[in-house]
């Protein structure tokens, strides 16, 4: 009996390559852009099991046209690029990687607070352009972080990681989600408050939403207006939460002060967008979980989603675990497998 056959939309790191490769006969796309859709849909025609990106489009198409397919885990969290529906449909399973990376995106977005705050980045160019010529009382003032009110707008792991920073700084944080966590509210000092109501207390607003039909465009214009116009919003989302052209006008007319972008919409932002050049906007290729020993347990655990999907039992971060079992889950293997015990 042969081993499964896999398609790897791009090198991961090697903690989930060894993996899949040990179990499995895997195609690795080898370019750092992601595979076009013709090559995708091609090389994953006959393939058993599909480590996919979030740049990559898993819907009803794609799964109709690999209908040997049974598995597709996914190396991120956030999943908006899978049809989940779809994939329950047809039995196939999917798995994404949470947990791992919530400190480290955390981390990330805390950083990009900081630098806003503190205009790291217009500091930076600053020397560069070989400006810097004596110490200025009025050169590149900011906004103080500590003892400032941090607006949560989404309280889900990474939301309340960012909370835990925020203590640390003697900041208030108040929080919006559609649920809310009375639980977090005493041990993490937080206030609970409608949208509006945080907006227009915040000193900073971090967005740390799925994106989903109700998320989508969450941050518009109107948003905006509600914000302090010495406010700075923060996104490590998805760039669709945020309405980009709306942000553009907020900037220009000092509806607000600033940003920092992790995700943007489109995404990559093309290099002459006005986002871009605006001084008081930092915009970063969405790195937020970019850590070695991140994207390393994220390849692990999309590797062991892969091979226990393939195995036909539950994810270890399943989406739709509900589906072992059914539909092509059920379709007899053709091959070996066995799941390799956990560290
Ligand atoms: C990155 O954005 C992720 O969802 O993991």
């Amino acid at each position: 009996m042969g081993k499964p056959r896999v398609y790897v939309t791009r090198i991961i790191p090697d903690a989930g390559l060894d993996l899949i490769r040990e179990y499995c006969d895997a195609i690795i796309w080898q370019d750092e852009l992601p595979p076009p859709r013709e090559v995708l849909l091609r090389e994953t025609r006959d393939a058993d099991g599909l480590v996919s990106l979030l740049t990559d489009r898993i819907d009803g198409e794609l799964l109709d046209a690999c209908p040997r397919l049974r598995v597709v885990s996914n190396m991120a969290v956030g999943f908006d690029n899978i049809n989940i529906p779809e994939a329950s449909e047809r039995g196939v399973l999917a798995g994404n990687t949470p947990g791992v990376l919530t400190e480290t995106t955390a981390d990330f977005a805390f950083a990009l607070l900081m630098a806003a705050a503190r205009r790291i980045v217009e500091g930076v160019d600053y020397v560069r352009a070989g400006k810097w010529r004596t110490w200025g009382p009025m050169l590149l003032m900011g906004a103080d972080v500590h003892h400032a009110t941090l607006g949560l707008v989404g309280l889900g792991r990474i939301g309340a990681e960012m909370a835990k920073r925020a203590r640390g700084f003697d900041m208030r944080v108040l929080y919006y989600d559609v649920m809310r966590r009375e639980d977090l509210e005493s041990s993490l000092h937080l206030e609970y408050a409608p949208l509006d109501m945080v907006l227009a207390n915040a000193d900073f607003v971090s967005v740390h939403t799925p994106l989903t039909p109700e998320t989508h465009h969450l941050m518009n214009g109107e948003r905006f207006e509600q914000m302090k116009p010495s406010a700075i919003l923060i996104n490590t989302s998805r760039g669709p939460v945020v309405d980009t052209e709306a942000l553009v006008v907020a900037l220009q007319k000092g509806e607000i002060a600033g940003a920092a972008l992790d995700v943007t919409e489109p995404e990559p932002l093309p290099a002459d967008h006005p986002l871009v050049a605006m001084p008081n906007c930092i915009v970063v290729p969405h790195i937020a979980s970019a850590s070695s020993i991140t994207r390393g347990k994220m390849a692990e655990i999309a590797a062991r989603n892969l091979i226990a999907g393939l195995n036909g039992e539950a994810l270890p971060c399943g989406l739709n675990n509900d589906v072992v079992g059914k539909g092509r889950n059920a379709m007899p293997r053709d091959w070996q497998l066995f799941t390799p015990e956990a560290e």
